[in-house]
């Protein structure tokens, strides 16, 4: 089949990343028979040196078009880059965020998996791992503080700045329905994260999470306030299988989450709205630390478009043919630095593409 397929690899480690991931992709077209056509677009910082902005409309306008979106990641090092000494609209993590409104990406899945050849990686011990870590993490991406107002002035002197933190029940019930649809197809077990002893939206949001659970008998449903459930993904891990959330707790818990896995260089996501089209990235940024010096893992961007090709394209072998490589390369002890551990083979960006490459 033919699908298109626009690619944005962004700043920093984002084009390294991306090119292992078309890699892949070039590999299952010509396993399985698919073809694939590219679009690179701009988007972040390398746009504001383009075209003056983040994200142009045009970029937009061809993302729709597409069947789906590839990420790499935007956005430089924010206490340095000339990217950060404008307007926030007009920095780059801005086309991001307008990408997702636009595109009406409301639902970033984000698994979380621990590789048994990784175990070495994970900073938890072997006990408290137990039987293994296994999750989503179900993030609302179009509402809450990101999209609220914000606001910086001075008042009597003082220098002030309000984030506002809103959610309607519309956007809170069709996160908590594609949340309960994964979890009745893992091991039927939701998390609901929230801070209902404090905010008002997360009131709102317990209420019409347990509305949506009345029409999921078979899935247990339970709330758990964020302090505790970033202690908790420390304490217990293999206790979650789903945690569904709104958007900033999900950001930080799937920062922490990652850590559980190795590297946060394993992570991928998806976001995805009412339809087909999607986008695709992995949960990490633009890591400027490391960009250029080809040692950055590509395994979440490629796992990224594993995603892809089962959500967007209904690609399910082949999905999991690229989940099986990587897998595989692990397996046969292949590690970019950031998960390598003692008695393992280092290698770099590249090469980790080719490996997996070639095992699809
Ligand atoms: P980051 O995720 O880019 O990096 C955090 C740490 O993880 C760094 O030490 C980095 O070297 C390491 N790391 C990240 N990805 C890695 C990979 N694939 N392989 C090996 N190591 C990896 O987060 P940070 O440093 O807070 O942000 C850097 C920039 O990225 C900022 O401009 C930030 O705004 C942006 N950012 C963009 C995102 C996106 O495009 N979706 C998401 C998060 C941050
Ligand atoms: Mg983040």
């Amino acid at each position: 089949m033919d699908f298109r397929v626009a690619l944005i690899p962004g700043d920093g480690i984002g084009p390294e990343i991306v090119a292992e991931a078309r890699k892949v992709l070039d590999a299952v077209a010509v396993k399985y028979g698919h073809r694939f056509t590219y679009e690179t677009l701009l988007m972040g910082g390398c746009s504001i040196d383009a075209c003056g902005v983040p994200l142009t409309e045009e970029a937009v306008a061809a993302a729709k078009a597409s069947d789906a979106v590839l990420l790499g990641a935007v956005g430089g090092d924010v206490g340095n880059s000339r990217w950060y000494s404008v307007a926030p609209g007009l920095r780059p993590e801005a086309g991001l965020l307008k990408i997702r409104k636009e595109l009406e990406l409301f639902a970033n899945i984000r698994p979380a998996y621990l590789y048994e050849e990784l175990k070495a990686a994970c900073p938890l011990r072997d006990e408290i791992i137990g039987e293994g870590f296994d999750m989503v993490i179900m993030r609302e991406l179009t509402g809450g503080l990101y999209f609220g107002v914000h606001e910086t002035k001075e008042e009597d002197g003082l220098r002030k700045a309000t984030d506002v933190l809103n959610y309607n029940e519309e956007e809170i019930r069709r996160i908590a329905v594609k949340g309960f649809e994964v979890a009745m197809k893992r091991r039927k077990n939701v998390i609901s994260v929230d801070k209902a002893n404090v905010l008002d939206s997360s009131r709102l949001w317990r209420k019409v999470v347990e509305e949506v659970a009345a029409d999921y008998p078979e899935v247990k449903l339970t709330h758990m306030l964020v302090d505790n459930c970033a202690m908790q993904l420390v304490k217990d891990p293999a206790q979650f299988d789903v945690i569904l959330t709104e958007n900033m707790f999900g950001d930080i818990l799937s920062d922490e989450a990652s850590m559980v896995t190795g590297s946060i260089g394993m992570l991928s996501s998806a976001s995805l709205g009412a339809g087909k089209l999607g986008l695709y990235e992995p949960s990490h940024g633009s890591a400027p630390d490391i960009a250029g010096q080809g040692i950055a893992n590509p395994i979440a961007t490629v796992l990224s478009a594993a995603m892809m090709l089962r959500y967007s394209f209904d690609l399910d072998r082949e999905a999991d043919a690229v989940e099986a490589a990587v897998r595989q390369v692990l397996k046969e002890g292949w590690r970019t630095c950031d998960i390598y551990s003692e008695g393992t083979k280092k290698v770099g960006t590249a090469e980790m593409g080719d490996l997996i490459a070639a095992r699809v």
